[in-house]
């Protein structure tokens, strides 16, 4: 794991974004995982200003979103669909069909499983797939117990990840309780991964993904450890608790 510490939120925002820059600059086609939540929304904003100063375009970038709530239609404000043309899509040259997401609104989620699993192989893989961590170590919602050979399937959300992403939504009980997710084996096939760590409140997750040498399905961020091209991009607070 190649280790990256940076002061706060912002330095790790434009670390972030200028590496996915790099990235579209060095691939003719490139293929981008992308991941919601509050981490990255720095990350997105950065992206949107060097597109506004002609420094980067999306033309030829396809993406691939980790993961999706079930049961909300793309349109709602509290699907990861909207999320990711309101911080990202709408501003930028992205090409919309080359935009991908989970569907969980399909009314048969099987299927729309196998289908997402077979668009991310037919894409070639994904070139850079951007990640951040739950605080119980998920990551897109690849939940404590996933089987590390996980492909994209349905999953029942923890009570401590919906109550994490409750701040989202009007009330707790508005938060969907499946999510469609890659799964952890498609995460693994990236061939560069990108997670991001920032916040104290994650500081707890970071001691352990990088003090503890066990690799467990209790704690899915540990497989990260076995990736060969990975960047763990970390911010002072989120690692307060580490030894050195
Ligand atoms: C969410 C998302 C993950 C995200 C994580 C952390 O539930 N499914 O993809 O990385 O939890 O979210 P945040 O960045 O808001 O802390």
């Amino acid at each position: 794991m190649n280790i990256v510490r940076v002061k706060d939120y912002q330095d790790m925002s434009r670390h972030a974004c200028q590496r996915i820059i790099a990235t579209i600059k060095e691939q003719a086609n490139p293929v981008l995982g992308l991941a919601t939540g509050s981490t990255p929304e720095g990350m997105y904003q950065c992206l949107i200003e060097a597109f506004n100063k002609g420094e980067v375009s999306f033309r030829d970038v396809s993406t691939f979103n980790l993961d999706e709530y079930v049961g909300l239609a793309p349109s709602d404000p509290n699907s990861y669909n909207y999320f990711m043309q309101d911080k990202l899509f709408s501003h930028i040259d992205i090409d919309q069909s080359q935009v991908h997401l989970p569907n969980g609104n399909t009314g048969d989620n099987q299927q729309e499983c196998k289908d997402y699993e077979a668009s991310v192989h037919q894409a070639n893989e994904i070139d850079l797939q951007v990640l951040g961590i739950g605080l119980n170590g998920h990551i897109g919602f690849n939940e404590p117990g996933t089987p590390f050979s996980s492909r994209t399937h349905v999953v029942e959300l923890d009570a401590s990840t919906r109550e994490a992403n409750a701040r989202f939504f009007e009330k707790k009980e508005d938060v969907p309780t499946h999510a469609i997710t890659m799964g952890i084996a498609t995460i693994m096939d990236s061939k560069e991964i990108l997670l991001l760590i920032s916040g104290e409140k994650k500081a707890e997750a970071v001691k352990r993904l990088l003090e503890n040498d066990e690799i467990s399905e209790d704690f899915p961020a540990s497989i990260l450890r076995k990736h060969d091209n990975i960047t763990v991009i970390i911010d002072e607070a989120a690692g307060s608790l580490l030894a050195d």
